[in-house]
């Protein structure tokens, strides 16, 4: 028998803090050693994969993706289930996603709707996963099951500070932050704030401005900075970690690297959206730019690009997310098409799905843009993301005997850059924003537990539905509160 199931040769390994020539040896899903090039000479290994002139990476970990949902507001429907969303994870190199569990605010149980999303996963998913509990009705039911869902293995929840159908009121925000805060939960916060957007929009039908275009125009960057600013305080009122989501504008970052700097618990997100759409990509011919309506939206230009990628130079970001919320465009009963009706012959922008795919680009799209130290890209796609959400060291790491053999490897540097095209990916949506791009890399393999389950060049597509486990998540290993005590009310 060999002594392996599998022998990774030659690569450069590249790990959150330190990068290295180093052969890699799985045996039973795991990382069992780690040593110098050459180190294995002898072994004998069931599968040999030679990494020469390309990078070895840990999985790539996607804490934002939506899959599966139902319509949650308006007409829009997830494009993807869990099959096609997790086969296109594997295709790009991400080997775990953390997706969303959604409440509705006529439904108190959290609980109920973790055990629903349970059901659309189990036995479908390519790559593994986890979910984290949308809390949109933060009544007495729901904060009563945050230690049920901490024993379930679920250690994060997310929150709306806008859209009607999700939105909390700031004392519902400081309840699920007290509970979150004993049951050391992660709240995730999506920080818009809803009445500014609302009473924008109203300015826009009054001059009957109804273009995609406009959507970026009712999401005006205040809306994002005082909601971010808010959470902020009320997150430092309670003492407890929160991450805000999807950040797209520079002065909102600003906010988290003050808070940061302070030595709060304040954790932060952006997404390839932020880095390479602008206002144009919503401003084309016709309908076209609603292939590009997401929240908050695309900024204005390179300014805002540069400093988002400062943002995760500088440590202000602590993931790279995708934001995966697909939906189709040329559909008119669950896509963004949706929207034209008899009222709207050219559609409405208020009315438009809210959401860009891209769980499949986004590690790619990153590495191209060769803006990223190489250990810093690994921290903000993989490492980051498993620390945060109560994964490290199991993924986001290569440690033997510890971690999962999850290995995101990439083509020897000088690979042939080639453009971009939807029919190349795997997920179910008819377009991908950045159709066109230029590529200077792809991953070459992915590996999820000792197993590859992406061969581009040797058959593509190789994992099995099923393969994916759901995981069972601990508590963040990120700074929690800044103080021990507990909470009370006494001390203000
Ligand atoms: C890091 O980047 C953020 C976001 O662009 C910025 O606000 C902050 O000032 C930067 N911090 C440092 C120390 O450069």
């Amino acid at each position: 028998m060999a002594d392996f199931d599998l022998v990774v040769l030659n690569g450069l390994v590249v790990h959150h803090d330190k990068t290295e020539q180093s052969d890699i040896a799985v045996k039973d899903g795991k990382i069992a050693k780690l040593v110098p090039r050459g180190g294995l000479n002898g072994a004998s290994a069931t599968k040999t994969i030679d990494a020469q002139g390309g990078m070895v990476m840990p999985g790539g970990v996607d804490a934002h993706v939506h899959l599966a949902e139902p319509a949650l507001f308006g007409k829009g429907k997830s494009a993807d289930d869990y099959e096609t969303g997790t086969r296109s994870a594997i295709a790009g190199g991400t080997t775990t996603v953390i997706t969303f569990a959604p409440q509705r605010k006529s439904e108190p149980s959290l609980l109920a709707a973790l055990e629903a999303t349970h059901e659309r996963a189990r036995d479908n998913c390519y790559s593994d996963y986890s979910f984290h509990l949308i809390c949109s009705n933060a009544g007495p039911k729901a904060i009563s099951e945050f230690e049920a869902l901490r024993e379930a293995g679920i250690s994060s929840l997310k929150i709306y500070m806008t859209y009607e159908a999700l939105q909390l009121k700031d004392s519902e925000i400081l309840d699920v932050l007290f509970e979150a805060r004993k049951q050391k939960i992660v709240t995730m916060i999506h920080a818009e704030n809803g009445a500014i957007i609302d009473w924008t929009i109203k300015k826009l039908e009054e001059k009957k401005l109804f273009a995609p275009k406009y959507h970026v125009t009712s999401h005006p960057p205040v809306a994002e900075i005082e909601a971010t600013y808010r959470a902020i305080s009320l997150s430092g009122f309670i003492d407890v970690p929160i991450l805000i989501v999807h950040v797209s504008s520079p002065a909102a970052a600003s906010h988290i690297s003050d808070a940061q700097k302070k030595g709060l618990p304040v954790y932060a997100e952006t997404c390839p959206q932020y880095l390479f759409l602008t206002r144009k990509d919503l401003d084309k011919p016709g309908f076209e730019g609603a292939k590009c309506v997401c929240s908050p939206p695309p900024r204005e230009g390179e300014q805002d690009h540069e400093g988002i990628w400062q943002g995760l130079e500088n440590g202000t970001f602590t993931v790279l997310s995708s934001d995966h919320c697909p939906f189709l465009y040329d559909n008119t009963e669950i896509g963004k098409k949706a929207c034209i009706d008899d009222e709207y012959p050219n559609g409405h922008f208020k009315y438009i799905p809210n959401g860009c795919p891209g769980l499949e680009t986004r590690m790619a799209l990153a590495l191209s843009a060769n803006r990223l130290p190489l250990q810093k890209f690994v921290e903000v796609t993989s490492t980051n993301a498993a620390k945060l959400y109560g994964l490290y060291p199991q993924k986001g790491a290569l440690i033997p005997g510890v971690s999962d053999a999850d290995l995101t490897i990439w083509y020897p540097e000088g690979m042939k850059e080639f453009e971009l095209t939807n029919s190349m990916l795997h997920h179910n949506v008819d377009y991908t924003p950045y159709e066109g791009r230029t590529m200077k890399q792809w991953p070459r393999y992915t590996v999820l537990r000792g197993q590859v389950v992406w061969d581009k060049d040797n058959g593509g597509l190789v994992g099995k539905k099923g393969y994916g486990q759901f995981l069972k998540r601990d508590v963040s290993s990120l700074a929690g509160p800044v103080s021990e005590e507990e909470w009370s009310v006494e001390k203000f």
